[in-house]
């Protein structure tokens, strides 16, 4: 087995292009959104009809790559990884549909969100929906181990959530804090990605540690790298400047808060506690944060974890699968959307 070896091999040329990062796996890709069509069909009208809706409009489909791609690092891709596959992505699905109400939100991928167009009572239960099927494929498919590796991120997820809500209500969060929920909300699922990818080959429990922490790197950059974005110019299929809204407290802004004076730091939490539903208040906040270092600094935090998980790679002997895992990484914080 390789180990994690720290050495200072170049950046991956050509970060972010998608199709270039799937053509090693592309036959495999088609195989799973094969799989995740099955997986989604159903009898019931207004479920098939929301299904899909949601099929039509598929994300970047990242983790199941880094599924397929952890796997093929260990061995042959089998039908396990491809259970894995679409489970991973079945949760994230659902989490998106929840995560919509939960934060208001009415856009998503470029198009309205299920809450937008069915109203929330719809979308939670499309979501508990899709959880079920996930549950479900991985008991039919005799993949508990999968499931279990799952089932904590999950867990994770909602304990991150909650966490978050919490945060927001009484806006007293702390740069350690806001890792803590990072990791919990979004790094668990890409973690459990990779986790699943070496144990749908046989990879032994070491092993599949090995990947979880390693996608644990990639999954806190790329939370990072959504946060960035909120403060980003341009369009990214869902919308902007919504965190400050939601009284969600980034790492931009917690590092500008850190370096304010008291009586700024006062006006903006009176901002986002108070008036932030009034767009010009919110936008001199999100002015505030642009001129306060809160984006480099959070870039900074974004590359070193994104550099652990490289140097975990550069321990791997050179092949197609290990340069477009590698190209993914670097996808994951330099996309657009
Ligand atoms: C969005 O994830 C949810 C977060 C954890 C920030 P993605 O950006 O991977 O969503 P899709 O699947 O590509 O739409
Ligand atoms: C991540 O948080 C969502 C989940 C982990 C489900 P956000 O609320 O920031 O995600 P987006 O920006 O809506 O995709
Ligand atoms: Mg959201
Ligand atoms: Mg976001």
């Amino acid at each position: 087995m390789q180990t994690a070896t720290p050495n200072s091999r170049q950046l991956p040329k050509t970060p972010g292009n998608l199709k270039e990062i799937k053509e090693p796996i592309k036959d495999e890709l088609s195989y799973f959104e094969k799989k995740f069509k099955e997986e989604m069909k159903n009898d019931v009208p207004l479920l098939d009809k929301v299904s899909n809706y949601i099929l039509k409009r598929k994300g970047k489909q990242m983790r199941p790559m880094f599924v397929l791609l952890s796997a093929a690092l260990y061995g042959d891709i089998t039908h396990k990884t491809y259970t894995g596959a679409a489970l991973i992505e079945l949760l994230h699905t659902a989490t998106l549909v929840h995560d919509d109400v939960v934060d208001d939100s009415f856009e998503r991928r470029g198009f309205f969100s299920i809450n937008a167009l069915w109203k929330n009572k719809v979308a939670v239960l499309v979501g508990d929906y899709l959880l079920s099927r996930g549950l479900l494929m991985s008991i039919d498919h005799d993949s508990t181990d999968l499931l279990r590796i799952t089932s904590n991120a999950v867990k994770s997820m909602s304990e991150g959530e909650m966490l978050q809500i919490e945060k927001a209500r009484r806006l007293d969060i702390r740069e350690d804090v806001y890792f803590d929920i990072i990791s919990k909300k979004t790094a668990s699922l890409i973690a459990s990605a990779c986790a699943c990818g070496a144990c749908s080959t046989g990879a032994d429990q070491q092993q599949i540690n090995d990947m979880w922490a390693f996608g644990q790197k990639i999954g806190i950059a790329f939370q990072i790298k959504d946060d960035l974005l909120d403060y980003a110019n341009g369009d990214i299929g869902k919308p902007k400047g919504t965190d400050i809204k939601e009284k969600k407290m980034t790492l931009p802004l917690i590092y500008a808060l850190n370096h304010a004076d008291k009586q700024t730091k006062r006006s903006i939490i009176n901002t986002v506690k108070n008036n932030n539903n009034d767009k010009e208040k919110v936008k001199e906040v999100i002015d505030y944060v642009l001129q306060s270092g809160g984006i480099e600094y959070s870039r900074e935090k974004m590359v070193a974890y994104r550099q652990a998980a490289l140097n975990y790679l550069a321990g791997w002997p050179e092949s197609a699968i290990r340069d477009s895992l590698e190209q993914l990484i670097m996808y994951t914080t330099e996309r657009k959307k």
